[in-house]
């Protein structure tokens, strides 16, 4: 396995390693690590589908599973991000991902890393569509001025989906229906630290994010607001940023941990495009066992 790392704080290639076979421990190791290092890992030119992208994925933590959106090959952990239709229905989630964001955490339980396998990606003029920004919230934390992270040390803020799902339809013209009570009810608002520490580089991030955060909690809204907008301006600096311009074959795997990604939907109805994706929950990845045993050197 070769790790080759952008100039950048974010973003590597991975390549000379079979994923159509089982992952050994040391390429585990390896790829924890790096992942940890670089958050956006590219393996180019996969020939792998739903089976290999799950059992892959499943190394890193619990998989989600959706009720919705999902793989039609029968494996509920695996969904796809699509504006293909079929039979005149979209197949997948058309309109995912476009603001940006960290994945979950309006949830308690939030998500460690998101694996996408891209299998087809709209061209125009030759130039590739859809492209998928981050921004590096690790290095933006390091940056930070010493009175806001002191300020900010043990704070918590409160993440919402609704308020996501209600700027989609708000602002982006998003179809999709408001969520109903049941559904609000069984996504309550979720209390996270403002600042997060990696668990395997120790690394500290910011973790709020302009989709889910609603307000940093115990202070005046009006400076809440202020806070938030502040630390959102730096994260989105261009010095933090890298965008993924997508290949067919392309395995992408990401930290939500040290980033923001944002889905860029600069292509059109007629133009397909069609990702597989796995969602890693962060259980094992808290579990310093977990961590420990993996990055142990095999006897
Ligand atoms: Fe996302």
């Amino acid at each position: 396995m070769l790790i080759t790392p952008r100039a950048a704080s974010i973003g590597a290639t991975i390549t000379q390693i079979d994923l159509h076979q089982p992952l050994s421990k040391n390429d585990f190791a390896g790829l924890l690590q790096a992942l940890a290092t670089h958050k956006v890992l590219c393996f180019p030119r996969q020939t792998i589908d739903a089976p290999e992208l799950r059992d892959f994925s499943a190394h890193f933590g619990s998989l989600q599973t959706l009720r919705s959106g999902q793989d039609k090959s029968g494996f509920p952990e695996v969904s796809v991000l699509s504006n293909v239709r079929q039979e005149g229905k979209i197949i997948g989630i058309p309109d995912a991902g476009q603001n940006w964001h960290t994945d979950m955490t309006y949830n308690r339980s939030v998500g460690y890393a998101n694996a996408l396998l891209a299998f087809k990606v709209p061209m125009r003029d030759g130039q590739p569509l859809g492209a998928t920004e981050f921004c590096d919230t690790s290095a933006a934390y390091d940056d930070l001025p010493h009175e806001i992270k002191q300020q900010l040390a043990t704070a918590t803020a409160m993440h919402d989906l609704n308020f996501y799902w209600e700027f989609m339809r708000r602002e982006k013209a998003s179809p999709r229906a408001p969520l109903s009570e049941a559904e609000r009810a069984a996504y309550p608002p979720s209390r996270h630290s403002v600042f997060l520490k990696h668990p395997v580089s120790g690394k500290q991030s910011i973790y709020v994010n302009p989709s889910f955060t609603t307000h940093i909690e115990g202070m005046p809204k009006e400076q809440s607001d202020a806070l938030l907008k502040q630390l959102f301006d730096h994260v989105l600096k261009p010095e933090y940023r890298y965008t993924h311009r997508w290949a067919v074959g392309d395995l992408l795997i990401w930290d939500h941990l040290t980033t923001w990604h944002n889905a860029i939907a600069d292509y059109g109805p007629d133009e397909p495009r069609l990702i597989k994706r796995c969602q890693i929950m962060a259980d094992k990845i808290f579990t310093p066992e977990f961590v420990t045993a993996a990055l142990s050197p095999t006897s």
